[in-house]
């Protein structure tokens, strides 16, 4: 039995209420997929601590965090500004100011919501959403966001302010907004402003919740060099491959 711990590297503490949870899950949710708990990030208290400061510890995506912590880590020397689209109470746009402030090079965070919740869904984004859904008033994201470096929160329906940075290059993005039609205007406007290296992530990427928004994706990308990575947690993310003649021309 201890062989066999050391094998799967768990603790003996760990193991009898993890397999307690197994025989609970298999009998109350048996599609749920348990995984391994010895990982080294869920003791970071830095993450922690963030993660409680959007009550992010009693929800369900806590992994797309850290991979979206992770990705920034990518783009150090990549030109450009970042953005998001789709902001609620800013919890993305937290991690995005965090790595913009620790590098070398000077960048703004561009916000934009309409911080009056979802447009309305098309036939392609299925049931699960309303308009107006997941509505957050300004003043709560710019009392989370302007501490922590140089944002612009831009208020509005996508894409109706995009023009106001038609001639930036954008190193990250991060489109966030459940539905087709503006996953689809934001790839469309921010994909010839990446140079080469930079990244999107769309955080719906791969969710059943969120069909119109991944059929966007792979609508779009479908003639392009890039691949989508689907991550396990759900969301995606592709790294731009070759700069085109706008992202060069911005640079
Ligand atoms: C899932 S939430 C974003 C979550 C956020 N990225 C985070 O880190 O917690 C979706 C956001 O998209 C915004 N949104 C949805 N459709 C929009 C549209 N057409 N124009 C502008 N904002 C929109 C909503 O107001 C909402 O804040």
């Amino acid at each position: 039995m201890r062989h066999f711990l050391k094998k799967v590297f768990i603790t003996e503490r760990e193991l009898i209420p993890l397999w307690l949870l197994r025989q609970i899950g298999r009998l109350i949710l048996p599609r749920y997929r348990f995984k391994w708990i010895q990982l080294d990030w869920w003791d970071n208290d830095d993450f922690t601590q963030y993660l409680s400061r959007y009550d992010e510890l009693r929800r369900l995506n806590t992994d797309r965090r850290w991979m979206l912590h992770q990705l920034l880590r990518l783009i150090e020397g990549i030109p450009g500004d970042t953005a998001e689209c789709g902001v609620f109470k800013g919890a993305s746009s937290h991690l995005i100011l965090c790595a913009n402030r620790s590098s070398a090079i000077e960048r703004t965070h561009y916000a934009f919501d309409s911080f009056a919740g979802l447009s309305q869904p098309d036939t392609m984004d299925g049931q699960h959403w309303t308009s107006g859904d997941l509505s957050v008033p300004e003043a709560i994201v710019a009392r989370n966001l302007t501490p922590l470096g140089n944002v612009q929160l831009m208020r509005g329906w996508i894409p109706s302010r995009f023009s106001e940075v038609a001639e930036h290059q954008f190193a990250f993005v991060h489109i966030d907004v459940d539905l087709h039609q503006p996953t689809l205007d934001s790839i469309r406007f921010f994909y010839p402003r990446m140079p080469a290296g930079a990244i999107l992530v769309c955080d719906d990427y791969g969710c059943s919740t969120c069909p119109g928004a991944t059929q966007a994706i792979d609508d779009f990308l479908h003639d392009k060099p890039e691949k989508m990575l689907a991550l396990p947690d759900g969301g995606g993310f592709f790294i731009r491959a070759t700069t085109t003649a706008a992202a060069a021309s911005l640079g």
